[in-house]
């Protein structure tokens, strides 16, 4: 037996940081993937493939100690591990040698959805190969996905502690997600497929860090962060709107669209000087939305702030000496620029 699974990986459009205080937030999927490739083989191990964490290794049926130097390759084991075992427990797989190797477009530690989407991939690996040691077909549909997302959510919390749910749902349903912490949520169907530069600063940041520092500054000044929590979950249900809104224009959308994207930009302008108020942001990421509003469009950070990734939104009439032209400035300045599509497809699977 032998096929290949894929996950995509995520950002944050809006909503960030007030997210973890129950307000809404906006997600959508990224066309860099993590993808996983199974076989099933004669020898009595099971191989392991992980050049993102740089682990090779083939572990035999008695296992006493598998060798690992480093956390990622620790906290990669341990998912790959607790998956295997919950699924054959939950679902009664039969575990039999198999080789897989697990490789990724995104860059890891980097709050782009990389240990969700390999998460999501090795569930569903296990969950087919459950279903077809049953003679069952695997469909994904709305109960294997859920199943999956929970899965992966479960693995996210041996990762991260206390993850607020967001990548596993982006990573596993694909599309852009409205969320909300504890509330089932489903992917905007026929949501508009947008193209955005995802802009790196190459500067490191801690998501614990970032989220504590705001919780500090909310807990000395409710009365000021209160409101702007609240002001963010405003940006974020407007950006619904206007994302919903979009699904119902005709053609190819003429004036309407256009002033959507109008509507999305001002929005993230908005969401991006309220993080800054909220001190999420950076010199660099300031840069790079000055950068972006040179030239017509806007940026905002994604994610946690602080260093990380910034994404800015071109429209669908941006000519590519346009894109060209901002890349290579951006690059001159030392970050580092991928031009990739929003809103794509979820987890995928496919038999050979
Ligand atoms: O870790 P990142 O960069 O994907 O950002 C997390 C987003 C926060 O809202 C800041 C935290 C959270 O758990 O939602």
């Amino acid at each position: 037996m032998e096929f290949r699974v894929s996950a995509p990986g995520k950002i944050v459009l809006y909503g960030e940081h007030a997210v973890v205080y129950g307000k809404t937030a906006v997600a959508a999927s990224l066309d860099l993937r993590t993808t996983l490739e199974f076989k099933e083989i004669e020898d009595q191990i099971v191989g392991l493939s992980m050049p993102k964490v740089r682990l090779q290794v083939n572990i035999p049926n008695y296992v006493e100690k598998i060798g690992y130097t480093n956390l990622q390759q620790k906290l990669a084991l341990e998912a790959f591990f607790y998956l295997l075992i919950a699924i054959s427990q939950v679902e009664g797989l039969s575990v039999r040698p198999f080789r897989i190797a697990i490789d990724s477009a995104l860059a890891i530690s980097s709050g782009l959805g990389s240990s969700a989407s390999f998460a999501v991939c090795i569930a569903t690996c296990f969950l087919h190969l459950s279903n077809a040691q049953k003679n069952e077909l695997s469909s994904l549909d709305a109960n294997e996905l859920e199943k999956i997302s929970r899965f992966a959510f479960s693995c996210e919390k041996i990762m991260h502690g206390t993850p607020s749910g967001i990548d596993n749902s982006v990573c596993t349903y694909g599309s852009i997600i409205e969320f909300r912490r504890g509330e089932t949520l489903e992917p905007i169907l026929g949501a508009m497929q947008m193209r955005v530069l995802l802009v790196d600063t190459r500067v490191q940041r801690s998501t614990k860090a970032q989220v504590d520092k705001l919780e500090a500054l909310k807990r000395r000044y409710p009365s000021i962060f209160g409101p702007v929590i609240e002001a963010i979950d405003n940006v974020s249900k407007e950006a619904l709107e206007v994302i919903k809104t979009v699904r119902s224009l005709p053609g190819d959308g003429g004036e309407g669209l256009h002033s959507s994207y109008q509507q999305l930009m001002t929005l993230m302008e908005v969401n991006q000087g309220l993080l800054a108020t909220c001190q999420t942001s950076h010199p660099s990421l300031d840069r790079i939305c000055a950068e972006a509003k040179n030239y017509g469009l806007a940026a905002k950070l994604t994610g946690a702030g602080g260093g990380g990734y910034a994404y800015i939104l071109l429209l669908p009439d941006t000519p590519t000496e346009t894109i060209t032209s901002i890349s290579k400035k951006l690059i001159a300045n030392g970050y580092l620029v991928t031009l990739t599509n929003l809103g794509g497809a979820g987890v995928e699977l496919h038999t050979l």
